[in-house]
């Protein structure tokens, strides 16, 4: 595998928000394909997260733009490079347009855009300098369509897809690409929140959520592994996807099909 054009044998990655769901199935396949791995993460899952991997942990707030400029100066410091940036932390947070608060719909713009821009700003000299670079933005099907009650959401991961594509056209000469994910419903820590909130703010039951709501325009009724989105994830940062870029990649089960 290590000499495989899919591999990352050799290149250090840095994911965002890998202490649980996603993230943790990206690091930990990173890792298993010889990536030296850093966990970035609020909680102390990322700590956990990065010793199953052998990796290095780096706790960060990317609510915070100081923190998050030092996240990216830890990370440098570490091998003196990153080579592939994985913006993924996230979180959902369901209200009405009306009743959404100020601040927590800043917050949500912030780690999920913010952060995303200001982590590809301060990497991204050191991919030119070398002359590879992977960023991979995880939006979501909520980057390309939208749903009720998730305007702070939809509104950071359609950014996050705008910023992709600016970015992939800024950087495609200096061998580095940019390109989004974009997953349907994910077995994850997030998803089983939503599916709670949406429970609440709909008054429906939590299966109805899942079945009527959640999956209804999906071509494939069932909530996608964390593990299929690692490999994507892997395949994007790889040499085998090297002109790939400016792309949004959906692995949705169907779900923006119609
Ligand atoms: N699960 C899904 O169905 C789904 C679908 C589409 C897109 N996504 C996106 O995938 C990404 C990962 O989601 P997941 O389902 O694995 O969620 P998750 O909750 O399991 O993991 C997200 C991680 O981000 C971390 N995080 C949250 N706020 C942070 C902050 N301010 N600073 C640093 N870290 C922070 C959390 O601590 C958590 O460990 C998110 O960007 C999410 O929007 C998820």
């Amino acid at each position: 595998m290590a000499d495989s054009i899919y591999s990352v044998a050799g290149r250090v990655a840095l994911i965002t928000g890998g202490g649980s769901g996603i993230g943790r199935e990206i690091a930990k396949r990173y890792a298993e394909s010889g990536a030296t791995v850093i966990v970035n993460d609020i909680r102390d899952v990322g700590q956990q997260a990065a010793d199953e991997v052998g990796g290095h942990f780096i706790r960060a707030d990317l609510s915070d733009m100081e923190s998050t400029r030092r996240l990216a100066e830890q990370s440098l410091a570490i091998e003196g490079r990153v080579d592939i940036l994985v913006n993924n932390a996230g979180y959902q947070n369901i209200h009405p347009v009306e009743e959404f608060p100020d601040e927590t719909w800043a917050e949500m713009v912030q780690v999920m855009l913010v952060a995303p821009f200001q982590l590809i700003k301060y990497l991204v000299p050191s991919m030119k300098a070398q002359g590879w670079g992977r960023i991979i933005n995880m939006a979501s099907i909520h980057g390309l369509v939208a749903s009720p009650y998730k305007s702070a959401y939809n509104s950071a991961k359609h950014g996050l897809v705008g910023l992709t594509k600016t970015v992939a056209l800024e950087v495609g000469e200096f061998g580095i690409t940019v390109n989004a994910i974009c997953p349907g419903y994910v077995s994850t820590q997030l998803v089983e929140v939503q599916i709670e909130d949406q429970s609440k703010t709909r008054g429906i039951s939590v299966d109805d959520v899942t079945e009527k709501v959640m999956l209804e325009p999906a071509a494939i009724k069932r909530l996608i592994d964390p593990e299929e989105v690692a490999a994507l994830a892997q395949f994007l940062a790889s040499d085998a996807a090297r002109s790939i870029t400016g792309s949004a990649y959906s692995i949705d089960a169907g779900w923006v099909a119609r």
